[in-house]
């Protein structure tokens, strides 16, 4: 039933690798910085963690060991031997210099028997490393933290890592796509864009969607500054002319979607918006400006109401997004979508608002369990754009844009949106190309049956990481119809197939 897993291609994966092999072991830990809450910095002196670290630095760790958990288009993502329920993030941040002081905490339970623990850490300075309070041997190396507590951890052990860190946080280069990813400052603009590889540039994490977690953002900054992050605010405290801003995320989230929004902001409630889509609707607009002030935003609250019509239940606790200068495009952060500025001006605002919606169901609810099948959020996201034209202006017209972009697609020699390069794999094909296979789904299976389909596997695989297989299985399930080469044609094969007659019923 289920179709063979799709070919991989041996793309220059060479350029995910970092070339330093040379490291220290934090023996004698820095003095903290500007960290805050922290626990005392008490370095782990040498001992035989140490020297456990210190064998994995050099390259002899244990046989077998693997420094990823096993995805192919990322070999050195993620990390294997442990889960993470919850992260909390507690950063100190100075806008004026643009220096972050943190401590990471991270509660996890062990699925193996653990030596070391390794996170995936990049950019920024570690001054100590705690496990279940005690100072723990580290070596960061390359993007690896590795971790060797005192003793062991055994499989199905919970442990709490705490990560003390500083530095000036910045953009890092991306194995997957042609721009610098993680922290942007942008004037006085902080924010963290950080889709697919990035995320460990700011906070150390098990940088992988197979890996969701729950998470606390607690954000102290001076006082006239304004600090999101995804989730929920349940507090702002004062003190000595600071303020702390918590927030709160209570259902999973991939590491790449974590995001804070750092400046001269307002935070902008809808509860007209919150009515029609059935939970709150919050925003992070430029200070000064409302919801009105980006027209076609008002209509967000609708939007969610007609996914969720056709998706189930819109999946997490609230929605909104943040609009920010400088980085040209839209990203699905989960519950706040992130929007350049001038994408909330454009004219296709309305499309991404309805493209980042339907993400925080297929995508940040339904996540990847590798990325070569980022079609699966791509291709999903933006059939919703063709939903709404469907809604706004009937099925002919949906029909008609579809038709047209088919035909410039089939002449565009583009790769399959099954097969993306590694290092491109954003490209226009997964989305649309990607979109198109949902197409010639829907019309293969029928109406009844199509929506069947994506309801069904949006409530079967929330909060989880799939694959393809995955969403092909529930489509033969539900149809009763044999897909592999319709899928194979459209995902796998480079030549963009004609769509079938309509079928089903
Ligand atoms: N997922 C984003 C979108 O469709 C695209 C994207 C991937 C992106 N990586 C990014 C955008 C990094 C900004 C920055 O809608
Ligand atoms: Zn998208």
């Amino acid at each position: 039933m289920r179709r063979r897993a799709a070919l991989l291609i041996g793309f220059a994966l060479a350029a995910t690798a970092c070339s330093a092999t040379t490291g220290e072991i934090a023996a004698t830990a820095p003095a903290p910085t500007t960290a805050s809450t922290a626990t005392t910095s008490t370095s782990g002196a040498p001992s035989p963690a140490a020297d456990r670290a210190a064998g994995l630095a050099s390259g002899e760790g244990p046989p077998g060991q693997i420094l990823g958990i096993g995805d192919d288009y990322f070999p050195q993502l993620g990390n294997p031997g442990y889960d993470v329920e919850h992260y909390t993030l507690d950063l100190v941040f100075d806008p004026e210099e643009t220096e972050l002081g943190a401590v990471a905490t991270i509660t996890a339970t062990a699925t193996a028997d653990l030596d070391t623990v390794n996170l995936d850490f990049s950019s920024l300075i570690v001054s100590a490393v705690f496990v279940d309070g005690a100072a723990a041997a580290f070596t960061a190396i390359d993007e690896e933290l590795t971790i060797a507590p005192a003793a062991p951890i055994a499989a199905g052990e919970d442990f709490v890592i705490d990560v003390e860190y500083s530095g000036s946080p910045r953009t890092a280069g991306s194995a997957a796509v042609p721009f610098g990813v993680g922290w942007q400052t942008v004037g006085n603009q902080n924010y963290v864009v950080a889709e697919p590889d990035a995320a460990h540039s700011w906070f150390p994490a098990n940088d992988h969607p197979l890996d969701k977690a729950t998470y606390t953002f607690r954000i102290n900054v001076p006082e006239d500054v304004v600090a999101a992050a995804n989730g929920t605010l349940v507090d702002r405290l004062t003190d000595l002319g600071r303020v702390t801003w918590v927030w709160e995320l209570d259902s999973p989230m991939a590491s790449y979607l974590a995001t804070v929004v750092i400046g001269d902001f307002t935070i902008v409630e809808d509860p007209a918006a919150g009515a029609v889509a059935g939970v709150p609707i919050r925003h992070v607009l430029p200070a000064g400006t409302t919801v009105t002030d980006w027209p076609g935003l008002e209509r967000l609250g609708e939007m969610v109401a007609f996914l969720a019509e056709l998706f189930g239940p819109y999946p997490f606790a609230n929605y909104g997004i943040a609009v920010v200068n400088g980085f040209g495009a839209a990203l699905e952060n989960q519950t706040l979508s992130l929007f350049d500025r001038n994408v909330a001006r454009s004219f296709y605002f309305e499309d991404v608002l309805v493209h980042e919606a339907a993400h925080q169901w297929f995508g940040n609810s339904v996540s990847l369990g590798r990325w070569a099948d980022i079609w699966l959020n791509e291709g999903f996201a933006s059939y919703a754009e063709w939903l709404w034209i469907e809604r706004e202006a009937g099925r002919d017209a949906m029909e008609r844009a579809i038709a047209a972009e088919r035909a410039d697609y089939a002449v565009a020699g583009l790769t399959a949106p099954g097969v993306p390069p590694s290092f491109d794999l954003f490209n226009r094909a997964v989305y649309r190309v990607g979109a198109m296979t949902l197409h010639a789904l829907r019309l293969t299976v029928g109406d009844d049956a199509f929506f069947d389909i994506l309801r069904t596997y949006a409530a079967m695989f929330a909060d989880q990481s799939v694959t393809t297989a995955d969403f092909v299985g529930v489509a033969e399930t539900i149809s009763g119809v044999e897909l592999d080469e319709l899928f194979d044609a459209w995902l796998i094969d480079p030549k963009v197939p004609e769509f079938p007659a309509a079928g089903g019923s």
